[in-house]
């Protein structure tokens, strides 16, 4: 697998494992998702790899992949894209507004 690979691995891992604590995995979520919008990563990215995470995971475990496998990675892995793109998104709303408040500023010394 690649690093990558192992990354994100190692990331969702982190969030089953913390689970029932949303107040630990939030956050760092929330962080993640804001360095993905910097990474140049868009909506859409999250579809394509979730889509490969359960490709690779049924190639991987062939019969060990039960349905309730299946749902049970495909619950985890949205809440962890929702909150990773909801994060994304509220950080480009802040600089769009810090930008025009910044062109606002420019106006009115100008
Ligand atoms: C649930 C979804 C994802 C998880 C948990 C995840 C996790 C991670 C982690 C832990 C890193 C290490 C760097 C850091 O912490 O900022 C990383 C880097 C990165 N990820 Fe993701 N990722 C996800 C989705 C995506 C998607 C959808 C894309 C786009 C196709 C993507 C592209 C990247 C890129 C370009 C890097 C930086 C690579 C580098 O410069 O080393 N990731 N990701």
């Amino acid at each position: 697998m690649t690093q990558q690979g192992q990354k994100l691995m190692t990331m969702l891992g982190v969030a089953v494992a913390n689970l029932t604590k949303p107040d630990v995995v939030l956050p760092a979520l929330k962080q993640l998702g804001a360095r993905h919008a910097g990474y140049g990563v868009r909506e859409a990215h999250y579809v394509t790899v979730g889509a490969a995470l359960l490709w690779t995971l049924e190639r991987g475990l062939g019969d060990s992949f039960t349905n309730e496998l299946r749902q049970a990675w495909t619950a985890v892995y949205t809440l962890v894209a929702d909150a990773m793109k909801t994060a994304a998104k509220e950080q480009q709303e802040t600089q769009t507004s810090l930008a025009n408040q910044a062109s606002g500023l420019e106006r009115n010394t100008a």
